[in-house]
């Protein structure tokens, strides 16, 4: 009994946290199967009790895999995506190579659970920054109504994957980075994501457009501004909300307390709010910080911050397996 799964890009950031999550969950795993690029091959990862080999990508070698879960980059996954589903292997992708795609649904199970039994194959798992925004945002549309929403993110150098992290080290070391993810440097200071001729990095319109898409509302007023920092883990947001109808604080924090996956952590007479190292390794969403927010006439703003590589890349996409396989539903929390 049980599910043949693959980890494509086993080694990366968001792959080492898949195999955690894997086990943590105790998810069905009759056999696991890992993959990477050329050069990890040979190289052994943890799994339960036993050293599983990293193997060399080739599709040809997912033969007699049910489900594969993806986090080897957008341009492995255009290229082989389909090739593996048409062979009766489920695709999960972390990458953005699909999240547009009308037949891809894009999935976050908390929210929009039902999309799972639209698929043709493939799935998407949302931008990390989309994952701990629409957790918030889901019982507010339900309830209130959203005028418009405005976004700022402080987020993890180790969004840039593992050569992010490096490049921190490095600098933080006094040492030339092998590779720079931000060409400025990041080691006391601020990054931006690669800028287009517009002016908006690439981070900033996948929060916009997948927070329409998974939320069913296209024409949501959303705007963010995205801002990488030296930490290593863990994804911040300040966001404001304007709603279409009045709220009262008390009734947001009840609301959102209702929501599978949130933690409300709003003391602010004791100084107790969310932050990057206290969410670290947790697979919910926390938000505090809970204000009304004066400049409109209905609205409130809030900080939202969640672990980027477990709720926002790999605890997101071992929930969708679940929902795949039928396991029992269970929020965030482990
Ligand atoms: N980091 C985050 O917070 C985060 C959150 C959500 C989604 N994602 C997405 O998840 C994906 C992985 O991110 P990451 O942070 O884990 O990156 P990473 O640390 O750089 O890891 C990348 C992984 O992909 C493998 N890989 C690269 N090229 C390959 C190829 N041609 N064939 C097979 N394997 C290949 C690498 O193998 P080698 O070790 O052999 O090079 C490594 O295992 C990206 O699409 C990213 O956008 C990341």
């Amino acid at each position: 009994m049980g599910v043949r799964v693959a980890v494509i890009g086993a080694t990366g950031l968001v792959g080492r946290t898949l195999v955690q999550v894997l086990q943590e969950r105790r998810f069905p795993v009759r056999d696991l199967r890992l993959f990477a690029s050329e050069r990890s091959a040979g190289t052994r990862l943890r799994f339960h009790d036993e050293e599983l080999p990293v193997e060399a990508f080739r599709p040809e070698r997912l033969r007699g895999i049910e489900l594969s879960l993806w986090s080897a980059g957008a341009a492995l996954s255009r290229q082989y995506a389909w090739e593996v589903a048409r062979r009766d292997c489920l695709v999960v992708d972390n990458s953005s190579a699909w999240r547009h795609d009308p037949r891809v649904p894009l999935v976050v199970p908390e929210v929009n659970p039902e999309a799972v039994t639209r698929h043709e194959g493939v799935l998407s798992n949302p931008n990390c920054a989309t994952i701990q925004l629409v957790l918030v945002l889901a019982p507010v549309a339900r309830r209130w109504g959203i005028r418009r929403v405005v976004v700022a993110t402080y987020q993890s150098i180790s969004g840039a994957g593992q050569k992010g992290i490096e490049q921190l080290q490095a600098e933080l070391a006094g040492q030339t980075p092998a590779q720079r993810v931000a060409p400025w440097g990041i080691a006391f200071t601020t990054a931006f994501h690669q800028l287009d001729a517009d002016g908006w990095s690439e981070e900033e319109r996948k929060i916009v457009a997948e927070t329409r898409r998974i939320l069913g509302k296209p024409d949501l007023a959303l705007t963010a501004t995205c801002v990488r920092l030296p930490t290593l883990g863990g994804h911040a947001e300040a966001v404001w909300v304007e709603t279409a109808s009045p709220i009262e604080l008390e009734e947001l924090r009840h609301c959102l307390r209702q929501q599978p996956g949130i933690v409300v952590l709003d003391d602010p007479a004791a100084q107790r709010y969310p932050h990057p190292a206290l969410v670290s390794g947790r697979d919910e969403v926390f938000v505090g910080r809970l204000r009304r927010d004066e400049s409109v006439p209905a609205g409130f703003s809030c900080w939202i911050v969640a672990d980027n590589l477990r709720k926002g890349a790999a605890t997101n996409a071992v929930q969708i397996a679940e929902l795949l396989c039928g396991c029992p539903p269970t929020p965030a929390q482990q």
